[in-house]
């Protein structure tokens, strides 16, 4: 079969990144403007900001990506894009772009659902194999979804309030640690040790999670110590709540895997980056027999990358625009 090459735009929310992919595996070509620097100083993305900041860096990244594959527009086969989830008016700054490539240049345009994104960047390490179960963490989501077949995603639990990824942002902020929160307790996790006594939440028999109480939980603490004139250990906080995190996700997981009797698992989303979630999983994988993929740090985050590699399998399975081109800030995953 002849190649297929697919331009994918991603700008749901603070990166601004079109990438090149090819038969949904291979990276011909990435780049991702990140705004981090921009929305640090206010402890999170500041949605009008974000969607400026893709206006004015949009051409500039097309044009990018375009040289760095060496490649022309013409030589693409589909135009895959982001609709949502996301920040409105970040996603139709891409949507937009997208949507005037594949009117001048007739090609296909397909849409992708951000969180399908996240899983297919585990096929940019190997070949999705079917049945498994996808475990998603990032800033927006908190996951667990059965993939039977290529493209074909069932949610069978989520977070019912906060996303794990948006818990690390706030305790982080709470510490007064510097934005994205995640890497940087990540970091100090592994420097402290584990005495806070903060509750493992959402114990329970479902596969639904929650991270707001734990976030009060380690706000309380903080509060409370403070009062008493206690200095908080930042690093044995830091310790302290990845570790309940670490714990609740991992054990929902591997139970979701038994009750479905499934031997693949991958991990997505920003929080796939974390090191001590990957630790665990990997042990209890390896523990289990269970097949485990982790996408490489850098497709971990969001990338375009990853929506050229779902995006291909969309566009095989005939998924296009119908011509009602909608941004979506909430949509479930189909
Ligand atoms: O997937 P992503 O780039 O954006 C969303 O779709 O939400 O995820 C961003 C989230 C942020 O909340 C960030 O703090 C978190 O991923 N994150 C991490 C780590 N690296 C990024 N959380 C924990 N540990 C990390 N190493
Ligand atoms: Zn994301």
């Amino acid at each position: 079969m002849k190649d297929k090459y697919i331009l994918a735009f991603e700008t749901s929310c603070d990166e601004t990144s079109i990438s090149i992919i090819k038969n949904g595996y291979k990276e011909i070509a990435t780049v991702v403007l990140s705004q981090i620097d921009i929305h640090a100083k206010f402890g999170g993305v500041v949605p009008e900001t974000a969607s400026r900041a893709h206006i004015e860096n949009i051409t500039i990244v097309i044009e990018e990506v375009l040289e760095k594959a060496k490649m022309k527009i013409e030589e693409i086969d589909a135009i895959a894009v982001t609709y949502g989830p996301g920040l409105i008016g970040s996603l139709l700054i891409g949507l937009v772009a997208a949507k005037t490539l594949s009117y001048i240049y007739n090609k296909p345009l397909v849409p992708v659902h951000h969180i399908a994104g996240h899983i297919y960047a585990n096929n940019l390490v190997k070949p999705l194999e079917f049945p498994l179960i996808a475990l998603v963490v990032s800033g927006g989501h908190t996951e667990l979804i059965l993939m039977e077949d290529e493209y074909s995603f069932k949610y069978i639990g989520g977070t019912v309030d906060d996303a794990v990824g948006e818990a690390y942002d706030k305790v982080a902020r709470v510490l007064g640690l510097s934005y994205p929160g995640g890497p940087v307790i990540d970091e100090l996790a592994t420097t402290g040790v584990d005495i806070y006594n903060l509750p493992l939440p959402m114990d329970d028999s479902t596969f639904d999670f929650s991270f707001s109480g734990l976030k009060s939980a380690v706000i309380n603490l903080n509060h409370n110590e403070k009062q008493r004139g206690n200095e908080i250990n930042s690093a044995n906080l830091a310790t302290s709540f990845q570790n309940r995190v670490v714990e609740i996700l991992t054990k929902k997981t591997m139970r979701a895997l038994k009750k479905y009797d499934v031997n693949n698992l991958v991990l997505a989303g920003g929080v796939a980056a974390n090191r001590g979630l990957r630790e665990r999983l990997t042990e209890l994988c390896r523990e289990n027999e269970i097949d485990l993929t982790i996408p490489d740090i850098k497709y971990c985050t969001d990338n375009a990358a990853m929506i050229g590699a779902a995006g291909y399998y969309a566009y095989k399975l005939g998924r296009r625009f119908d011509g009602v081109l909608k941004a979506k800030p909430t949509d479930k995953l189909n």
